[in-house]
């Protein structure tokens, strides 16, 4: 081992210095018949930790940090194109963002040592300091040498990161873009004008990659427009337990009516009056495109008014009391405001908005708080405006207030929406913890645009939170008014059991509600199709008949199966059983 580590060390330096060597020597001439005096380039250094080889280079003072972190992407996915994989994450912590590259790979690479055992893995670090004076820094982590496929990344990654696009600057290539108009106000107009390219070609980098990661997302949610669901980010779903959100398991195309709780009449469906909906509504003019483009831009997602037959309350079983209250809080408002209007007229000495404007919709996790959202969207014939504040506030860093201030004005351009605030919690943790600087900044903003949000619109704020107990109090009291979405009791699950095995009858409905006790509806539908799943690898391995469709047992046997393991997860986490 010892000696094997010895020869990977030796290897490595030889490797890198030779890589250095080629490198700065065309730097040397590259830049030698340039006017400008240019910093010295710097070395790699090279350390060992556990077992692991570190090969560690700045990021020079004037060269771009997007254009090394996309050089190494693509590099990576030129290597690992026939028989690799990669992984690419992004975490923001206080003070840096972490880019981490993972790349796994068949080992078909040539050693940089002949004969030398190499593993396959190979994990590129990006480290980007938020703030100024604080260099920007690329390691490469191997257990072992460097592959020639590997070294080739190596010796792109690193004239990337000497490549220098803009030398009079001599603020560091990764700290925070300066305000613009200092740039561009500044003594130094030319270097005014490169800080100021450098910083839109920054912008537009965090732009596509924000817009990457969301594609996925919208295409997902695109896909449940047929099928109920929500659009999972990586923190979607239950964040507590990392449980994800369900998965694409089909809708049953033909949809049971929701029951009728004992007591309650059918309710007609609501009727928007189309011709008034036609004049008010110009979603699709050039404003509200640009605005739609904008919120996209932002990171946040915009889901076109939908068709009203699209989606309704009949894919959300149970839950009579808290469709009602929606309905009458805020899906009649949108759909008829003159209606507020006229009575606060008539009513008020001063006249003010009585509508609802912000609603908190509050629940253990899986429960339709999302799927609410999107049914009133689609029957308000609204665009759904969602910001997955988490997700967002994260990409923003330092720049989060701002950015969310614009989001508002922006959603305000739309002839009106419903912007969805989820997982609020995320950044407005109560006064009483230690609420970090840039959050608390944040909850300021979002206060503010809460108190002047425009209200003679078809707009309304849906903020949505499995921890209404850790919301800063002053963000709570400006909700109108708190849906609660609890676990659904036994009958309710057996209304939502309904939806996900049509083909059984109430009575064994009934005994698998029976034996669900404690869980919200996403749990039903992920123990459904675990039922559907364990079928098919019967019909597939030909222990049951293939036209069979899956019979109650299955269903128990997987509610069981989701019982035993949550009390196992509750007897290690002592938590209440909704929050697992
Ligand atoms: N009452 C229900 N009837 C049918 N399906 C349901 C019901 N409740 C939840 N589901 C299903 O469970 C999944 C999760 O629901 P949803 O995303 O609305 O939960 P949520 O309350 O937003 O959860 P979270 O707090 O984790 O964000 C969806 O696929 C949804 O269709
Ligand atoms: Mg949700």
């Amino acid at each position: 081992m010892m000696w094997y580590r010895q020869n990977a060390w030796e290897a490595t330096s030889d490797a890198v210095s030779k890589t250095w060597l080629a490198v700065d020597e065309d730097l040397h001439r590259e830049e030698a018949e340039s006017p400008v005096a240019f910093q010295k380039a710097e070395a790699p250094t090279l350390r060992m930790s556990s077992g692991q080889i570190f090969i560690t280079f700045p990021i020079r003072v004037g060269a771009q940090v997007a254009a090394v972190k996309s050089e190494i992407l693509r590099q990576l996915k030129r290597v690992t194109a026939d028989n690799g994989t990669l992984s690419v994450q992004s975490e923001v912590h206080r003070a840096e963002e972490l880019v981490t590259f993972n790349m796994a790979k068949l080992n078909l690479g040539k050693p940089a040592v002949a004969g030398m055992s190499i593993t396959s893995k190979l994990t590129i670090q990006m480290r980007v300091p938020q703030q100024e004076g604080v260099r920007p820094s690329v390691s490469f982590v191997k257990q072992g040498a460097l592959t020639d496929d590997e070294l080739s990344v190596f010796s792109a990654a690193l004239r990337a990161a000497n490549k220098v696009i803009s030398p009079a600057d001599t603020t560091p290539a990764a700290a925070p873009p300066p305000p613009v108009m200092r740039d561009l106000l500044g003594d130094d107009l030319g270097a005014g004008i490169l800080g100021f390219v450098r910083h839109m070609e920054e912008v537009r980098d965090a732009f596509s990659e924000i817009r990457e990661a969301w594609a996925e997302v919208g295409a997902e949610w695109e896909h449940m427009h047929d099928r109920p669901g929500e659009p999972d980010s990586p923190t979607y779903g239950n964040r507590r337990t990392g449980e994800q959100a369900g998965d694409a398991q089909g809708f049953p195309a033909e949809r049971r009516r929701p029951r009728l709780m004992p007591g309650q009449q059918r309710r007609q469906p609501l009727q928007g009056p189309p011709e008034r909906e036609e004049e008010k509504f110009e979603y699709g003019s050039q404003e509200a495109d640009q605005a739609a483009q904008q919120l996209q831009s932002l990171g946040t997602m915009v889901y076109p008014p939908g068709n009203k037959a699209a989606i309704d309350w009949g894919i959300l079983a149970g839950y009579a009391d808290q469709k009602q209250q929606i309905e009458d809080t805020m899906l009649l408002a949108l759909l008829h405001p003159e209606v507020y209007e006229t009575i606060a007229k008539g009513t008020r000495r001063h006249f003010a908005n009585n509508k609802a404007r912000a609603v908190l919709f509050e629940g253990p996790p899986g429960t339709g708080k999302t799927t609410s959202a999107r049914v009133i969207a689609s029957q308000a014939s609204v665009p759904l405006v969602y910001v997955p504040l988490e997700a967002v506030a994260s990409k923003w860093y330092g720049e989060s207030e701002r950015l969310l201030s614009e989001v508002f004005k922006a959603a305000e351009m739309l002839p009106g929406c419903i912007i969805f605030l989820d997982e609020v919690d995320s950044l407005a943790t109560s006064r009483n913890s230690e609420m970090h600087e840039a959050t608390r900044r944040l909850l300021g903003v979002l206060l503010r645009h809460l108190d002047g949000f425009e209200t003679n619109k078809r707009s309304v704020v849906i903020a949505a939170t499995n921890r209404k107990e850790d919301l800063d109090p002053a963000l709570l009291s400006r909700f109108n008014t708190s849906v609660q979405f609890g676990l659904p009791d036994e009958s309710c699950r057996a209304e939502i059991l309904h939806q996900y095995a049509k083909h059984l009858t109430d009575q064994e409905v009934a005994s698998v509600a029976a034996a669900s006790p404690g869980m919200a509806g996403r749990d039903l539908k992920d123990l459904s199709e675990q039922a559907e799943r364990r079928w098919a690898s019967k019909i597939i391995r030909k222990v049951v008949e293939p036209d069979q469709l899956p019979p109650v047992a299955e269903y128990i046997a997987a509610a069981n199966q989701r019982v035993k393991e949550r009390e196992a997860k509750q007897r290690r986490t002592q938590l209440p059983f909704a929050m697992l």
